[in-house]
């Protein structure tokens, strides 16, 4: 047992041996991997899956390394600038390329990416939660990326950059908490009648 817990490598495998055994179990004779039902469900579920990675890290700099950096001595913020914060944001960053991969496939398979994204009768929620989805991706890439890596010295800038930049990366990544509220609302109300 502790053999696999001292390994991440090992103890993702043993979740994903767990589910096997489960769908084995409880699924038999009932899942019907060759059905598009049940490969619009798989998508859901790694939808969900990466979305949770994604916004947990959001959550975790919002809620704690962003309120906690102050309280941190001097000498010891490099533990956080230059080794939590550029592991947490390879899987951050990752995590929300692969929930609009999944998001978007999800919806080709449910038949309504463009009534969605325009917003039609019937999908509005959801047309809601993927544009709001899609900013907070354009978000991650496009402005709290970049300005993380001027901020954590992985790309060179003038000393004088560094401040402004990690400020713009902290407004872009407070705004994606704020939307992930109702992005999360309207994900889910889709399909459990909550608008
Ligand atoms: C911003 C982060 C996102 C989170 C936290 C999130 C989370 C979720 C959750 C929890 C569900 C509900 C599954 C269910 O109730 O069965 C869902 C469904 C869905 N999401 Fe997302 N999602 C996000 C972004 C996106 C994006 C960017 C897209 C596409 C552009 C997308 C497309 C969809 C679709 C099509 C569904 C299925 C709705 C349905 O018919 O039940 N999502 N999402």
């Amino acid at each position: 047992m502790g053999a696999i817990f001292q390994s991440l490598g090992r103890t993702v495998t043993a979740g994903f041996v767990l589910l096997a055994l489960i769908l084995g179990i409880v699924g038999a004779g009932q899942v019907d991997l060759m059905s598009h039902n049940w490969w619009t469900f798989a998508f859901r579920w790694l939808h969900v899956t990466v979305a949770i990675m994604w916004i947990g890290l959001l959550w975790y700099f919002n809620f704690v390394q962003i309120p906690s950096m102050p309280k941190i001595p001097d000498e010891q913020k490099p533990a956080i600038s230059k080794v939590i914060a550029p592991t947490a944001l390879f899987w951050f960053r990752w995590a929300a390329l692969a929930t609009v991969i999944m998001g978007l496939g999800l919806a080709s398979m449910n038949g309504y990416v463009m009534q969605a994204l325009t917003l039609r009768e019937g999908v509005v929620p959801i047309g809601l939660g993927m544009w709001m989805g899609l900013i907070m991706a354009f978000n991650v890439w496009f402005i709290i990326w970049p300005n993380q890596k001027k901020a954590l010295g992985i790309v060179p800038v003038e000393i004088s950059e560094k401040p402004k930049a990690a400020r713009m990366a902290m407004l872009a990544s407070r705004f994606n908490t704020m939307l992930s509220i109702p992005v999360i609302f309207c994900m889910v109300a889709q399909q459990h009648g909550g608008l």
